[in-house]
């Protein structure tokens, strides 16, 4: 699949941008399907455009599906939701705590349990609420993902043993540059999704988005192994985080 480049103005346009993507994929998905699964990304780019959906209102053609989304993680630092570093905690305070989303409907990765014991119950919750079996993968509708500064994405850093798992929908990931354990979904389950929407904002990610959206490199950026299958590969970026891509 090739990759769909969108360049809003600024910030801002950006939030818009990537909130329209993600209402035509709720209304898409609840139409054929009931609901919307999708994976939120941790890191800050993504939080302007959560705090923008918590001031949505909760009637009128602006509102969205609420009771018909599903909410999970991309990935999760390995702490507790009241950690300032938690992705969850993080969007709870954002978003989840100002909008009318059921409790059934949000599926966290727990960061505050054993990095191993959290992977297992995270893909067990995955089949469950996807009604998936042990050799089928869930097909996400919209992924929500970053870039950081090394080409890592959700947890899946430069290096690190995650990016070989071929089987598992979600691992425990020891980080040696950050001398910690992460929790990810892996690349089986990003590449099964309906929809990958890398977020990236402001000059400081201009050269690694071009060097993402460039030639592959040896070894691979993690960034640039993400490839779904049958799905759409957007990024969707603000004026400053394209100005290293050629025109
Ligand atoms: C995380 C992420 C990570 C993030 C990138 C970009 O938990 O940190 O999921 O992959 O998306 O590091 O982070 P920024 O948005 O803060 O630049």
């Amino acid at each position: 699949m090739r990759p769909e480049v969108v360049v809003a103005g600024d910030a801002e346009d950006l939030v818009e941008v990537a909130l329209t993507e993600l209402r035509a994929a709720a209304f898409a998905a609840v139409a054929a399907r009931g609901r919307l699964m999708i994976a939120l990304s941790g890191g800050s780019t993504p939080f302007a455009l959560y705090r923008r959906l918590a001031e949505l209102p909760e009637e009128g053609e602006d509102e969205l599906p609420w009771e018909h989304i599903h909410w999970f993680w991309g990935d999760e630092r390995c702490v507790a939701p009241e950690d300032p570093d938690s992705n969850y905690g993080n969007t709870r305070d954002a978003l989840l705590d100002h909008a009318p989303i059921p409790a059934a409907n949000l599926h966290r990765m727990r960061g505050e349990d054993d990095p191993q014991e959290a992977a297992r119950a995270y893909e067990e919750e995955l089949r469950t609420v996807f009604s998936v079996g042990p050799t089928e993968v869930p097909r996400f509708d919209l992924v929500l993902l970053g870039i950081g500064p090394d080409g890592h994405t959700a947890s899946l850093f430069p290096g690190s043993a995650a990016l070989a798992e071929n089987r598992r929908l979600c691992v425990a990931n020891r980080v040696d540059r950050l001398a910690a354990w992460r929790l990810t979904l892996t690349y089986p389950v990003l590449d099964a999704a309906r929809a990958i929407a890398f977020l990236a904002e402001g000059d400081a990610k201009a050269a690694i988005v071009a060097r993402v959206l460039g030639p592959l490199e040896q070894p691979p950026l993690p960034a640039q192994l993400v490839a779904p299958r049958d799905g759409r590969l957007l990024f969707l970026l603000d004026a400053a985080a394209a100005a290293q891509l050629p025109r």
